[in-house]
C-alpha cells in the first residue's frame, strides 16, 4: 500500500519485527496502538500474531480494520453488488457540488470568505463530493468493514491526486500533474493471514490503554510538534463522512480534539507515563527517530523509571516532501522497556 504518511514504518517493518519477535512467544497478541496506514499492524498479523490497533484518527482505524481484518472482499449482501461492481458504481457516478468541491477546489467559494483553495481539481472535487454522498446513503446497508473498506479505498483515491506537497497542512499554489489525474477508486489488494482475533479501537493511547491486555505493546508515537490531526485533516473529513466547517485559508478542521500529547514537550512524558502504567502489558517497544522532540538521553532517562531499558539502532530514509526538504538518511531508534 503506497502511502506517504509522516512516520510510514512499510519499508522498515520488517527490520523492526525482526528485533521485536525475539521477545515475543508465538501467537502473541501485540498491540500497535498508534497504528497510523497500519504497516506494522499488518507485518505483525502476517507473521501470526494477535494484533490490537488503534490510533487517535478515524482514517487510521478504516485502515487498521482492512489491514487486519479482511482477506478477501466482503459481500456487500445489504447493496446487492459484488465489491468490484460497488467500485464501478463509484467511480460512475455523476459529479455533484458539495463540501469538497465548494471549501478545496478552485471553483469553490470557502465559506471562510479567502481565496478558493486548490487541495483538489474542480473535477475530482466533484466526484469525491458524489462518492461521500453515496457512503451516507449505502451506510445503513454496509457491515463495519464494508464501510471501513470504501472508507479506505476513498482515501488512497484522494491521495493519489491531491495537490499538497507532503502534507494536507497546505495545498500547492501550482498543480502537480498526479493532481490533474481523474480519481478513481481503485480495488485493495487484501493481506493475507488470520483475520478472527485482531481487535481495532480508537482514541488516544494513554486513554485507552486500561482497555488493552497484550504480550507487547509497540509504540509509534509523532515524533515532532506537527499535530497529525491537522496535517490530514482532509484525511480525517473522508473517513468521517462529514461536513465541518473549513477554517482559516488552509481550510483546517477543527481538529484540537484530537491533539496529541505525543507532539508536544511538556506533555509527552506524562503520556508515555500513563501509556505505561494502564496497560495490562509489560514489555513495551519504541520508534523514535533522531530528529525527535526529546534526545536519546532523555528517553532513555524517562523510560528508566518504568524499568529495564535497551535500544536499537537503524538508519532509515527521512521523510521529504515535494518542496524537498531535508532528505538523507537518519537514525530510527528502538527502545524495549520491561515495567515488570
Ligand atoms: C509515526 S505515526 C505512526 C505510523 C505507523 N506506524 C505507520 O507505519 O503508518 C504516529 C501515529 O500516532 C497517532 N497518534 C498521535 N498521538 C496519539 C495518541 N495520543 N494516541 C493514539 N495515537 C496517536 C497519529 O495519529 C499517527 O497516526
Amino acid at each position: 500500500m503506497s502511502y506517504r504518511y509522516i512516520g510510514n514504518k512499510t519499508r522498515i517493518a520488517d527490520v523492526i519485527l525482526g528485533v521485536v519477535a525475539d521477545y515475543l512467544p508465538p501467537q502473541a497478541v501485540v498491540a500497535d496502538p498508534m497504528c497510523g496506514t497500519a504497516s506494522m499492524s499488518a507485518a505483525l498479523r502476517q507473521r501470526g500474531y494477535r494484533v490490537v490497533a488503534s490510533d487517535l484518527l478515524t482514517f487510521a482505524v478504516h485502515h487498521a480494520r482492512v489491514r487486519l481484518q479482511l482477506d478477501a472482499a466482503p459481500s456487500f449482501d445489504g447493496l446487492g453488488m459484488n465489491y468490484a461492481g460497488v467500485l464501478a458504481s463509484l467511480n460512475a457516478l455523476e459529479p455533484t457540488e458539495g463540501l469538497f468541491w465548494r471549501e478545496y477546489s478552485p471553483d469553490g467559494t470557502p465559506a471562510a470568505g479567502c481565496a478558493a483553495r486548490k487541495y483538489f481539481s474542480s473535477t475530482n472535487a466533484a466526484r469525491i463530493d458524489a462518492i461521500r454522498e453515496q457512503l451516507r446513503a449505502w451506510q445503513p446497508r454496509l457491515s463495519d468493514v464494508e464501510s471501513s473498506l470504501l472508507h479506505h479505498d476513498l482515501v488512497l483515491a484522494a491521495n493519489r491526486v491531491a495537490n499538497i506537497a507532503g502534507t494536507y497542512g497546505h495545498y500547492r499554489s501550482t498543480w502537480s500533474s498526479s493532481a490533474l489525474r481523474e480519481i478513481t477508486l481503485r480495488p485493495t489488494g487484501f493481506e493475507q493471514g488470520p483475520t478472527e482475533d485482531h481487535i481495532v479501537l480508537q482514541g488516544a493511547v494513554e486513554e485507552i490503554a486500561s482497555e488493552i491486555s497484550a504480550d507487547a505493546c509497540y509504540l509509534d508515537p509523532p515524533y515532532m510538534k506537527r499535530q497529525y490531526a491537522a496535517n490530514y485533516h482532509i484525511l480525517e473529513t473522508l473517513a468521517r463522512g462529514d461536513d465541518p466547517e473549513a477554517i482559516g485559508v488552509s481550510g483546517l478542521r477543527d481538529w484540537w480534539d484530537q491533539y496529541s500529547d505525543f507532539c508536544s514537550k511538556r506533555n509527552i512524558a506524562d503520556a508515555f507515563a500513563a501509556t505505561f502504567n494502564k496497560m495490562d502489558c509489560s514489555l513495551f517497544f519504541v520508534s523514535y527517530s533522531e530528529d525527535g522532540l526529546l534526545d536519546v538521553g532523555t528517553m532513555t532517562g524517562l523510560f528508566s523509571e518504568f524499568g529495564e531499558v535497551k535500544r536499537f539502532d537503524f538508519p532509515h530514509q527521512r521523510f521529504k516532501s515535494n518542496r524537498g526538504g531535508v532528505g538523507g538518511t537518519v537514525t530510527e531508534y528502538l527502545y524495549m522497556i520491561r515495567t515488570d
